[in-house]
């Protein structure tokens, strides 16, 4: 038997990266695989990077590489000059050395796993070459099949939105007028041609950021059984591990990335605390408000801030601030 341990969206941050290798210590799987975003939105992203490389681990690269990787090229995001929103970016790009920046720059974008014995493991940031591509448990079957139709392998592992998914997704081709087959997108599919397809979608969550209401460092124990066990035939385990938040939250200052990163850093704060989506929270209220969170970030905020009080929200969910408030009194 396989047991591989895939972790994903550890985003620097390091002290959620020691609990999860403490609990590693212990599970003992065969091999690991980090299924990118590896740097940016916690401070520690170079103490991340010299662990990970120092661990031999198997990796995949995200989209947060990237925007380090095409930062200063003509593929950058477009504003990335712009400090008040890429502040963070810039602190980034100021941190990581060129050696780490090499690192990053030969990551493989997917990788397919052929262990002997066991079915075929396709690895992918979001989908096998579009890295924002990203899952989410409300999505219906239908929906989620456009995206993953070209993998011809019965197991996608995917990441990027920060949330566990362990589900089995099918679809009736002849039921769907939209759903083209084509022969020439994979040589290995075993239902090539039938009418039913299915798949297993597996995200492992996020080490350093997630976003499904529980703060823990999550990640995922796949084990090889057979088929008639598991479709596909791999068996799932979610894992979740406490760690004390409070040396990541207390480096936003200390590193100084929170001077330089604004309003973005400040929502990355958020997460590690809510392990809600905080960014995409304050993008949806700024737009439907009228407001531009991209050119005119800190004013959006500012106003969102003022309209939904959510930093009360947060602070009474921080660790850092609750014990403060515990050492004063
Ligand atoms: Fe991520
Ligand atoms: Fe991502």
């Amino acid at each position: 038997m396989m047991r591989i341990a895939v972790l994903a969206d550890i985003h620097g941050n390091l002290p959620a990266l020691e609990a999860v290798l403490a609990q590693l210590e212990r599970l003992q799987p065969d091999t690991v695989v980090v299924n990118g975003d590896l740097i940016n939105g916690v401070p520690f992203s170079t103490e991340v990077i010299d662990r990970v490389r120092a661990l031999g681990w198997v990796m995949v690269r995200g989209n947060h590489e990237f925007y380090f990787l095409d930062f200063g090229t003509e593929r950058a995001m477009p504003g990335c000059d712009d400090p008040a929103r890429w502040g963070q970016l810039h602190w980034l790009v100021e941190t990581i050395t060129p050696a780490q920046g090499a690192y990053l720059a030969m990551m493989p974008d997917e990788r397919t796993f052929y262990i002997p014995g066991a079915q075929p493991l396709r690895i992918a940031h979001g989908v096998p070459g579009r890295n924002r591509v990203g899952f989410h448990n409300r999505q219906t079957d239908a929906q989620i099949v456009p995206e993953i139709q070209g993998v011809g392998e019965r197991t996608l592992i995917s990441a990027h939105t920060h949330v566990q998914i362990d589900r089995h997704i099918h679809i009736d081709i002849d039921r769907s007028s939209t759903l083209q087959f084509d022969p020439h997108v994979d040589h290995h599919a075993p239902n090539h041609g039938e009418l039913h397809r299915q798949w297993h979608l597996i995200n492992p969550g996020s080490v350093g950021l997630p976003l499904n209401s529980d703060p823990m460092a999550q990640f995922a124990i796949l084990e090889n059984v057979p088929e008639q066990e598991e479709a596909g035939g791999w068996r799932v385990t979610m894992q979740r591990v406490p760690y004390d938040r409070r040396p990541a939250l207390e480096a936003y200052s200390t590193s100084g990335m929170l001077a330089m990163g604004g309003v973005i850093t400040q929502l990355f704060y958020w997460e590690i605390v809510t392990a809600e989506p905080e960014i995409v929270y304050f993008y949806r209220w700024a737009w439907e408000q009228g407001y531009d969170p991209d050119n005119a970030t800190q004013a959006a905020f500012d106003a969102y801030v003022a309209a939904t009080q959510r930093d009360h929200y947060v602070r009474t969910r921080d660790p850092l601030y609750q014990s403060t408030r515990i050492r004063k009194d």
